[in-house]
């Protein structure tokens, strides 16, 4: 049985102050031992939040990082610092960076492989945009995303890392995947990582659905036998996210 894990994604949003009153706001609502709770922050905000989280269920991501421990590299920031400050999680590869930031999937792989030389367990996004899904070849791109991320990758690693499935034209739209829609997406991943790897690999590794997840939609995604969670935006800012991670 795969433990559910329900990430918030708050993007560039919260100021320092104003991550620690989000925390302390939200601690409380999102006590719930059965679900891993990841609050993935601003760079900024990680040792605020991280000092803020103490002695609750939150664990701490940030929401990207750089393939190299250290050097001439200005403005990024490195796994040795991640693990330092107590950081377990890190996004890699939201449609975000790779629309403004020029992130590849070869950037996304060089950076996979440096998140589990460090044990931080990597939340790899990947999603087809909605010319693709009209297209046809939603599969095609995200097979991709998905061969060339964990390329490199052992199997024993790969159980550990965590897929976010995250249809480009559901962020931020209000538009939901169908429950169906995800569905089918998360098990040809699944199918995807057993390909590469084996059964037990697929059947360890967690995939999520992220894409204007809500306290209403989150019920019904999370109840798919192929969908162990979420990666959430806006929703993750606001009280509604204790009814997210306390969806059942
Ligand atoms: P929204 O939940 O705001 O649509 O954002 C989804 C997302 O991009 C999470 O990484």
């Amino acid at each position: 049985m795969r433990k559910k894990v329900i990430a918030g994604n708050w993007k560039m949003n919260m100021t320092p102050s104003e991550a620690v009153e989000l925390v302390n706001t939200l601690k409380p609502l999102v006590n719930n031992p059965e679900v891993d709770v990841v609050f993935c922050v601003p760079a900024i905000d990680l040792i605020p939040v991280a000092e803020a989280a103490k002695g609750s269920n939150i664990q701490v991501g940030a929401e990207n990082m750089y393939f190299e421990d250290k050097g001439a590299y200005t403005g990024e920031i490195s796994p040795l610092m991640l693990v330092d400050a107590g950081i377990k999680y890190v996004v890699l590869g939201h449609s975000e960076r790779r629309e403004y930031f020029a992130e590849t999937n070869e950037t996304v792989n060089k950076k996979m492989l440096k998140a589990f030389e460090h044990g931080i367990t990597p939340i790899m996004c990947c999603g087809e945009s909605l010319e693709q899904r009209e297209q046809g070849v939603t599969m095609d791109f995200i097979r991709q995303q998905v061969k060339v991320g964990f390329q490199g990758v052992t199997a024993e690693q790969a159980k550990t890392a965590v897929i976010a499935y995250e249809p480009i034209w559901a962020i931020g739209t209000g538009k939901t995947a169908t429950t169906q829609q995800a569905q089918e997406v998360c098990r040809d991943i699944r199918a995807c990582i057993e390909e590469i790897y084996d059964a037990a690999t697929a059947d360890a590794i967690r995939i999520q659905y992220g894409g204007s997840v809500n306290a209403d939609t989150a019920p019904d995604l999370f109840a798919q036998p192929d969908i162990d969670g979420g990666l959430v935006g806006g929703a993750s800012l606001k009280p509604d996210f204790g009814k997210i991670v306390n969806y059942k």
